[in-house]
C-alpha cells in the first residue's frame, strides 16, 4: 500500500504532549494532539516504526472511520462504506470491541455487533463470500469508541500494550508504568554521560528505561506486534524498521545508572528484569535505604517514584523519608531532583518549593512531578 494511513498513537492522560514530541521526532508530520491520543498521518512503514520506537504510546491504531452516528442504522450505513477489504483478506479474523461515553448510542453489545455485522457484509459482497467468512487468518482488532455520538472506528496495530516491552519477568507492588517511567524520564535534561540515580527503585523500571533511551534501544525491539503479519504491510517494511532500529542503538555509550532500594528482593527482581531487557550489569543495583544516599560526583539526575504513604500507618515514615531526602540533596545542588508522588505536602516536607510542577496520574492516582533543576557545575 503507497497511500497514507492515519495512525493514533493512545496515551495516558497528561502523556499525549511527550506522545506528539515522539511522533514528530520520528518525522511524521500533521501531528494533532487531541484528549488520551495523538492522530498523524504517515506512510503504512510507520506501523512497524511507530510501535517499534515509542516510549511514552499506550497504543497504535489504525483509523479506518471518524463519523457521527445518531441511530444504528446510521452506524452500520457509515461503517459499510468504508474500505475494509483494503486492510483485511478473505481469512482475516476480526473481534469487535467497543465503548461509548455520552452518546446516544449507548449500548455497548449493539454497537459492537452491529459494526462487525457492517464489516461482514462489505467484505461478503467484495470478495463474492456467499457463506460465511472463515476468519482463519491474521487477527485484527477492531475497536468502535463512540464519545459524544462521533464514531471513532480503528484496528488495534499493537497487540498487548506498549509498556508491554517484554523485559518485565518480576515486579512489585506498585511497579510504574514503562511508558510513563519513560515520560518521567524525558522531561529531564538527562543525557547519558551524567549520573542517573532511582533510590526507590523497586523492580527497576525507571532505571532500565533510562538505560534504553541513554543507548538509543527502541522499546519494542524485543516483543512482537499484531500487525506484524498484516497482508499490506510488507515485511520489508518490518524488516527496515527492525534493521533501522539495529543501526541507531548505541550499545557502547558509557552509562553511569545506579538503582537502590531498601528491599534485598526488589533488588534481584530489578536485576532480572534488566537481564531480560538484555542490558545485563549496564546499570549498577544496590541494597540500600534512601538515608545512605550520597552522590560522588556532579551533575547528576534522580527520578523516583518513592512510596507515596497512602496506606493507613505508612504515612510518618513516607514523609519522614522525603525529609531525610531534602536533607541530603540540599548538599548537592548540581544535582537535579525530580520526584513523583500524590503527596501534597511534599514541597514542604522536602523542604524546598519545585522549580516546576506538573500533574500527571500514575493508573488512577493523581501525582505531581516534582522538579527540582540542579546547577551544573564545570
Ligand atoms: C512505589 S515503589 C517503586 C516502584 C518502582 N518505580 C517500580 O517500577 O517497580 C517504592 C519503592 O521504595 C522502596 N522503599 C521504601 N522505603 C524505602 C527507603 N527508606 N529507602 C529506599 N527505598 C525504599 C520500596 O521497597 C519500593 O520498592
Amino acid at each position: 500500500m503507497t497511500q497514507k494511513v492515519t495512525l493514533i498513537a493512545t496515551a495516558a492522560m497528561g502523556i499525549e504532549a511527550f506522545v506528539a514530541r515522539e511522533v514528530k521526532a520520528l518525522g511524521y508530520e500533521n501531528v494533532q494532539t487531541e484528549n488520551g491520543r495523538v492522530v498523524f498521518e504517515a506512510p503504512v512503514s510507520a506501523i512497524p516504526r511507530a510501535n517499534l520506537w515509542l516510549r511514552t504510546a499506550d497504543r497504535v491504531k489504525l483509523l479506518v472511520g471518524r463519523f457521527k452516528a445518531y441511530s444504528f442504522d446510521e452506524l452500520f450505513e457509515q461503517t459499510k462504506a468504508l474500505p475494509w477489504e483494503e486492510f483485511i483478506t478473505e481469512e482475516g479474523e476480526f473481534p469487535v470491541v467497543g465503548k461509548s461515553v455520552k452518546s446516544k448510542l449507548y449500548s455497548v453489545p449493539d454497537c459492537q455487533s452491529i459494526v462487525k455485522k457492517a464489516v461482514v457484509e462489505r467484505l461478503k459482497k467484495k470478495y463474492g463470500v456467499a457463506s460465511i467468512l472463515k476468519e482463519t487468518g491474521a487477527f485484527h482488532r477492531i475497536e468502535v469508541a463512540i464519545h459524544k455520538d462521533e464514531v471513532l472506528l480503528t484496528m488495534d496495530t499493537s497487540g498487548s500494550g506498549l509498556h508491554k516491552r517484554g523485559y518485565r519477568v518480576g515486579q512489585g507492588e506498585a511497579p510504574l508504568k514503562e511508558t510513563l517511567a519513560a515520560a518521567l524520564i524525558q522531561t529531564t535534561n538527562w543525557s547519558p554521560d551524567q549520573p542517573f540515580v532511582d533510590p526507590f527503585c523497586g523492580s527497576g523500571t525507571i532505571a532500565i528505561e533510562a538505560a534504553l533511551i541513554g543507548q538509543n534501544i527502541a522499546p519494542g525491539f524485543n516483543r512482537e506486534f499484531s500487525s506484524e503479519n498484516w497482508h499490506f504491510i510488507s515485511s520489508s517494511n518490518w524488516e527496515r524498521a527492525f534493521e533501522e532500529a539495529e543501526d541507531h542503538a548505541n550499545y557502547d555509550q558509557p552509562l553511569d545508572i545506579t538503582g537502590s532500594d531498601i528491599s534485598h528482593d526488589m533488588i534481584q527482581i530489578a536485576k532480572s528484569n534488566a537481564m531480560e531487557a538484555g542490558l545485563g550489569d549496564l546499570i549498577q543495583w544496590k541494597q540500600m535505604q534512601v538515608k545512605d544516599f550520597h552522590p560522588k560526583k556532579d551533575n547528576g539526575y534522580l527520578v523516583a517514584n518513592p512510596p507515596y504513604g497512602e496506606r493507613m500507618g505508612d504515612k510518618p515514615e513516607v514523609e519522614e523519608m522525603y525529609r531525610d531526602l531534602g536533607v541530603i540533596m540540599r548538599d548537592y545542588p548540581s544535582w537535579s531532583v525530580y520526584i513523583l508522588t500524590s503527596n501534597e505536602s511534599f514541597e514542604s516536607l522536602y523542604g524546598k518549593e519545585a522549580t516546576k510542577k506538573r500533574k500527571l496520574f500514575n493508573g488512577f492516582i493523581k501525582t505531581d512531578y516534582y522538579q527540582y533543576f540542579g546547577k551544573h557545575v564545570k
